[in-house]
């Protein structure tokens, strides 16, 4: 067995022993160990949540006094301590959604979209990179001064001016590829830290 594929099993596996829906949870845990996007008692939005895995992981982290929600065009089965709704995020009205059910500006955005992939891998990227701009029209009015986000991005023509974009937005950006992350695969995770709108 390649290394790669070994260690895919090794996150797979994990995620079944230990409960979580998706090996992506590793991704987010490991990406909180470097750089504690989320602590205890944060208001967490999670966008492009389904199956559940970073939501699930986003409960974990902020404990039982954070409050963590997640959106998706799928339906997601329930997770206990997060509040989650079927939506498309393009959809301007689910901000209102979103304060109504924080009541305040939030801690930190965790957005993990990918669109349908086509096969075609210009028009793919060119959507993931749409999407992306999409959280940060919500993250921009949900998010609380000194917060963070991370953002999953498909690496390639437009991946750099979107990193530009939301790197005048905090005080550092980091973009790394966690472990749990297929090497093959061309996504990387934009780590956003100190908001300053
Ligand atoms: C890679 S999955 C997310 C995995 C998730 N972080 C986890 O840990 O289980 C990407 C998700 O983005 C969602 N998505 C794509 N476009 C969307 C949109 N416009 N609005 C809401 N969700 C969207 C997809 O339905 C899909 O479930």
């Amino acid at each position: 067995m390649k290394l790669q594929d070994a260690r895919k099993d090794h996150y797979r596996k994990l995620a079944h022993e230990q409960g979580f829906r998706s090996r992506a949870a590793y991704k987010l845990k490991e990406l909180n160990q470097s750089y504690r996007i989320i602590g205890p008692g944060f208001g967490v939005l999670d966008l492009g949540c389904a199956p559940g895995g970073w939501t699930q992981m986003a409960v974990k982290l902020t404990g039982n006094q954070g409050k963590v929600m997640g959106i998706d065009l799928s339906y997601v089965e329930e997770i206990p301590g997060a509040y989650l709704i079927r939506e498309n995020i393009e959809d301007e009205h689910v901000i209102d959604e979103i304060m109504s059910y924080f009541g305040r500006k939030i801690n930190a955005v965790i957005c993990d979209l990918s669109p349908k992939v086509s096969g075609n891998w210009s028009v793919d990227h060119a959507k993931q990179i749409s999407l992306n701009y999409d959280c940060v029209k919500i993250m921009d009015k949900v998010l609380s001064n000194k917060g963070n986000a991370v953002f999953k991005v498909f690496d390639g023509e437009y991946s750099k001016e979107f990193t530009d974009y939301v790197k005048k937005k905090f005080a550092r950006i980091n973009l790394t590829k966690p472990k749990a992350s297929r090497k093959q695969s061309s996504e990387l995770y934009c780590v956003c830290l100190g908001f300053i709108g």
